[in-house]
């Protein structure tokens, strides 16, 4: 099958090499040319705990025209400007509120697939990642796309995928986890298992989720579990992993923060809720981001 990753981050770099290594035809996009030709030349290397794998891929500027699913990995603040065919289908696993809106936007909804991953990663550097621990995939189709063939591909290639019929529900329980996890990592500096640790850290992590899963139940959506518990098992789960925010801040990248704590802030408003810690913490990420 032939797949465009879309995104060369510790995830894209993770997702594009196993796919390669179950045989799929994989190419890797990444709009910047200059590191397209250093991945192209070095090629990509996952370490994990399952052993090591190293690839040379294509890497290209743009998604080819004849691919049959593009996976998109990119941050969110990047998928307005990604240039997709609305024929080919495609799965979005990104991080935080608004990408499926924004690829609506740009293909429409009919090839369109939709979900989260929980794989922990960290970018070791260009091309090189650690897998950190598994997680499943979940993912669903927005409106009418098969989900059979990136179903396939995905479980060919050793990932735990789940399907699901409400997408919008897990991309909005991934939210509220990573709206907690993630900009509390990022201010303190620390991996996220010292989240449940540190019982001050712990309990900001905890409100910052409570005031997210308000802010979804405004959208309809309800969780069966206690999306705190999730968040608490997801620290420990991905103890020694740096989140990706704080790597993110580390490496001087603009953070997914808008797509998370701002997205969340813009959506409490439209029914007068209140969410002052997620307020506070978005605007103090706003401000690392400017150092
Ligand atoms: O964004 C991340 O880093 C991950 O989604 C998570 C779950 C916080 C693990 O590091």
């Amino acid at each position: 099958m032939k797949i465009a990753v879309i995104g060369p981050g510790a995830m894209g770099c993770l997702f594009a090499a196993r796919l390669a290594r179950s045989g799929c035809d994989v190419t890797l996009v990444d709009h910047k040319q200059e590191r397209a030709a250093r991945l192209n030349a070095s090629g990509i290397l996952v370490e994990g705990a399952d052993g090591t794998i190293e690839t040379k891929l294509k890497v290209v500027t743009n998604v080819p025209n004849n691919c049959e699913l593009a996976i998109v990995l990119v941050k969110a603040h990047s998928t307005i400007h990604l240039n997709l065919n609305s024929r080919t289908p495609v799965l979005s696993l990104q991080n935080g509120l608004g990408n499926v809106e924004t690829l609506c936007s740009l293909i429409g909804s009919a090839n369109l697939l939709a979900g989260v991953t929980s794989e922990a990663v960290t970018q070791l550097d260009e091309g090189k990642v650690k897998h950190v621990a598994s997680g499943a995939t979940r993912f669903g189709a927005w409106t009418t796309c098969p989900t059979g063939p990136a179903m396939k591909a995905l479980t060919g290639a050793g990932f735990s995928v789940e399907l699901t019929e409400s997408p919008g529900q897990v991309i909005w329980e991934k939210a509220a986890v990573n709206a907690g996890i993630n900009p509390v990592t990022a201010l303190s500096g620390v991996k996220n298992g010292l989240l449940v640790e540190v019982p001050e850290l712990r309990q900001l992590m905890r409100d910052l989720v409570v005031e997210a899963v308000k802010v979804a139940a405004t959208e309809g959506y309800r969780f069966e579990n206690s999306v705190v518990e999730v968040a608490e098992k997801t620290c420990t789960d991905t103890a020694e992993n740096i989140s990706s925010m704080l790597q993110d801040v580390r490496s001087g990248r603009t953070t997914e923060i808008d797509a998370l704590s701002g997205e969340i802030v813009r959506r409490a408003q439209l029914s007068a809720l209140p969410t002052p810690r997620t307020r506070v913490v978005w605007q103090l990420i706003k401000g690392i981001e400017r150092r």
